[in-house]
């Protein structure tokens, strides 16, 4: 029997399951695609968990939804607004109290709370091949790029609805058409900071915008690059998805594109430089990194430096340095102090987001961040 034909049998089945309620949905989704198909999933990524952004409307649908509902695979959910252990006293009791609901009502159906936008590194790590439901935007780009998984970028509740299911809709990256590069991006030097690679997902969405890249680059990507990439690129307007010659596990599946650019390093400095504010005189200023959740060394690497700014991280990966660290949290959707107004960060994706939310913004290269820690940086 075909995935379609499994599905098919969820819909012919108890109309009262949670099951059906969410194939449904599903299924209104593929028709408002146009598409017919369905595959089975390994895993599935929610989106969706902050307090600020569900509100209270969201959180009664969720409760709602949640009533005898269980997901049937592997299901991690994303950073919440803060750190529900150790909220910053300018959050109200209220809000603490509703993103606690939040987080409970998600683990009563059966997800695990790590609470990161990194779960390759809390436990989700996807295997070549493998069809997901992921729905943050960098762990969706991470997943098909380094990890050569398969996932479109869900919504919270398209993600939702497909763990409770063990389906997706098919179509997008599910499907080796689409998957294949539009434009060959040569980088004529060497860079060795994770901003670099920020820096190249922004001119990559920027200049090509849904076209996935092929870049060819003469240095290794590490993992904190990786990551830094698969966040800026999509944030930036580009695809969920990019090839490196030589270092990820499609880059040969596909024809080479025709279609080239060249740019050097200068290039990524002048784009540094064009994305940094300045900061001038603002009397609260603090340092962020963590934008996507670090990895358990980097946490620790920079908690023990003498500082004062913050860092998230998957709360499983935060060590014993808690002061300086926001657990299960995102900058992008938290309440900063009332006062701060300007933020140096080394993230093209934090930098976008919280620009929008009115804040001066500087870059700066990870290798440089402990010593932009600044004395009053708490959040
Ligand atoms: Fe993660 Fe929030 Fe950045 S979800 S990728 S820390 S904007």
């Amino acid at each position: 029997m075909s995935s379609s034909e499994e599905f098919q049998e969820i819909l012919n089945g108890d109309k009262n399951s949670s099951r059906f309620k969410a194939a449904s949905i599903l299924q209104g989704i593929a028709q408002a695609l146009g598409e017919h198909d369905f595959v089975k999933i390994s895993s599935a990524q929610i989106s969706g968990v902050s307090v600020y952004n569900l509100g209270p409307e969201g959180v009664s649908y969720l409760k709602d939804f949640a009533v005898g509902t269980k997901v049937r695979v592997k299901t991690t959910l994303n950073p919440g607004a803060f750190d529900i252990e150790n909220p910053p006293n300018h959050i109200p009791e209220s809000e603490v109290a509703s993103q606690k609901e939040i987080n409970a009502i998600y683990g009563s159906m059966g997800v695990s709370l790590t609470l990161t936008c990194s779960p390759y590194l809390s436990g989700n790590l996807p295997l070549y091949q493998e069809h997901l439901a992921w729905s943050e935007s960098s762990a969706v780009t991470f997943a098909n790029s380094v990890c050569g998984a398969r996932t479109n970028r869900e919504s919270g509740m398209s993600a939702l609805c497909s763990a409770v299911c063990g389906f997706t809709v098919s179509g997008g990256l599910h499907m080796d058409e689409n998957r294949q590069p539009g434009v060959t991006i040569r980088l004529s030097d060497e860079i060795d900071d994770p901003l670099y690679y920020g820096l190249l997902g922004v001119y990559a969405g920027r200049n090509f915008p849904g076209l996935i890249p092929l870049f060819d680059i003469p240095s290794r990507a590490g993992i904190n690059e990786m990551q830094a990439l698969s966040a800026s690129i999509i944030t930036w307007g580009g695809a969920s998805m990019f090839h490196i010659f030589h270092q990820t596990p499609e880059w040969n599946a596909y024809q080479i594109p025709t279609k080239q650019a060249t740019l050097t390093r200068k290039d990524l400095d002048d784009l540094k430089r064009e994305l940094s504010d300045d900061l001038g005189d603002h009397q609260k200023i603090i340092t962020f990194t963590g934008c996507p959740h670090r990895s358990a060394g980097d946490s620790i690497g920079l908690s023990e430096g003498k500082s004062s700014g913050f860092i998230t991280a998957a709360p499983a990966l935060s060590g014993p340095y808690s002061p300086v660290i926001m657990a299960g949290g995102c900058v992008a959707v938290s309440k900063l102090k009332p006062l701060v107004t300007g933020i140096i960060t080394d993230s093209v994706k934090a930098a976008f987001y919280l620009r929008n939310r009115g804040y001066k913004v500087k870059l700066v290269f990870s290798s440089e961040i402990k010593n932009n820690f600044c004395p009053n940086g708490e959040y």
